[in-house]
């Protein structure tokens, strides 16, 4: 073979298409009962809206994205996550104007240029959901129930959800202070990655998953113990809004997150049934982020969820492969002139929305009824010369065996769908 798809992509498949479809309009059901609605971006952006939001000194900005100059030597980006690329259209076409809070959500492929492992893409897909315009911590905790109640409509049952509180401009120049003091006393004994992360970013060096680093950390200063009091009372009352709504949740003090443009609350949600690559979906507060992009000072929150994450869970927990798939019937033909009867009735139903298939390749009798049973149509039916002339055919139940002569104009009627 010639060509091969780019390492850490993947084709999606008929079979395994129709479970991501299944997927997708779930999201799209509870988005809709939440009140957001989809906004669709564009799959590359200036990169400096990137380097700005996401932080230039983070891993997905210093080492992850596919960036290119293109012919009027513009440096472009595909887009690596979906909040900047939101933010930029929100501000861009003033969505904030037309109403006091903007609730969007969206869908589709990111691309991060990072080691391919289990649950770990190049070309991935997310789903996100961002709220603009608010800074109750009503709106945190709505994050975190639109991305359970997905997971449980979608049957996914095993999953933590973990809240941390990063603090905001008022707090946390003064923690990290303390912090840079703790982890430099232990610099020389960190894994080289946290190591290089002390001075660059050191917060990044708490989620750290090497053991001895944990170890190394156990005793340094945790940013929700030093939150200054608003964000003290904000952390609280996400607490008290997630026991109010029965929501489990662990406070994990340690959760920094990839992206630098959090503030206040940070949350991620992690499936045992995944690998080392556990998070499930992840997001926080960003209430800087829009007037750091030019536009007028908005508070916001999102979260994003990858979907093939999503996928590999739910192939674990097994779900129910879709019936509704196979064709309803399938004529089978003996002739020319049967073959010509059977793709107008063929269109006639399908407009009608029933899943019908014919012989396209000219197959004796026999063979069609073959791929009937591999297609695990419901009905078939045989028409030839007789039956065109009689205008009636047996129609056979696939699954009984059972036949019954029907008028070929009642041939919808007759089928029990
Ligand atoms: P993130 O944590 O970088 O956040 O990504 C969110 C989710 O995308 C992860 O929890 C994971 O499920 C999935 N994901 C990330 N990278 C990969 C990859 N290489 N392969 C497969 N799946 C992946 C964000 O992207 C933020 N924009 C979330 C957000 C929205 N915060 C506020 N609003």
């Amino acid at each position: 073979m010639k060509f091969k798809s780019i390492k850490g992509t993947k084709d999606i498949l008929p079979g395994e298409v129709e479970s991501w479809q299944r997927v997708e309009d779930t999201i799209r059901r509870v988005l809709r009962a939440f009140n957001y609605r989809e906004i669709r971006t564009p799959i590359f952006e200036q990169t400096s809206l990137f380097a700005r939001s996401i932080g230039e000194l983070t891993d997905i900005v210093s080492k992850e994205m596919y960036t290119f100059i293109d012919r009027s030597e513009e440096s472009l980006t595909l887009r690596p996550e979906g909040t900047a690329a939101t933010l930029r259209a929100f501000i861009q076409n003033n969505l904030g104007e037309q109403t006091p809070l903007t609730k969007l959500y969206y869908m589709g492929p990111m691309f991060r240029q990072e080691r391919p492992q289990a649950g770990r893409l190049r070309q991935f897909h997310q789903f996100g959901v961002e709220a603009l315009g608010s800074s109750s911590p009503q709106l945190d905790v709505e994050m975190m129930l639109i991305a359970l109640t997905v997971y449980r409509e979608l049957g996914i049952q095993q999953f933590v959800l973990k809240v941390n509180s990063v603090g905001c401009q008022q707090c946390r120049p003064a923690y990290k202070k303390k912090l840079l003091h703790a982890l430099q006393n232990v610099q020389s004994q960190l894994s080289p990655e946290s190591q290089a992360r002390v001075n660059q970013n050191p917060l990044r060096v708490l989620d750290s998953k090497d053991e001895k680093d944990q170890e190394l950390t156990r005793t340094a200063p945790l940013m929700k113990d030093h939150l200054c009091p608003e964000c003290s009372e904000h952390f609280l009352e996400v607490q008290k809004l997630l026991q109010s709504t029965e929501t489990p949740f662990e406070i994990d003090g340690r959760l920094v997150r990839g992206l630098d443009y959090y503030t206040k609350t940070a949350f991620e949600i992690a499936s045992s049934a995944l690998g080392s690559q556990d998070a499930l979906a992840g997001g926080g507060r960003y209430d800087l982020l829009v007037e750091e992009l030019g536009g007028k000072p908005t508070p916001g929150i999102g979260f994003a969820a990858g979907m093939e994450r999503l996928m590999m869970v739910l192939a674990k927990v097994g779900t129910p492969s879709p019936s509704d798939l196979n064709p309803i019937l399938y004529i089978v033909t003996t002739d020319e002139s049967s073959r010509r009867w059977a793709f107008t009735k063929a269109s006639s139903l399908r407009s009608k929305g029933l899943r019908v298939e014919i012989d396209y390749l000219g197959r004796s009798v026999k063979a069609q009824m073959r791929e009937a049973n591999r297609q695990e149509a419901q009905y078939s039916v045989v028409i030839g010369e007789t039956e065109l002339q009689t205008q009636h055919a047996k129609l056979k139940n696939m699954k009984t065996g059972e036949e019954s002569l029907v008028n070929l104009d009642e041939l919808q009627s007759a089928l029990r769908v």
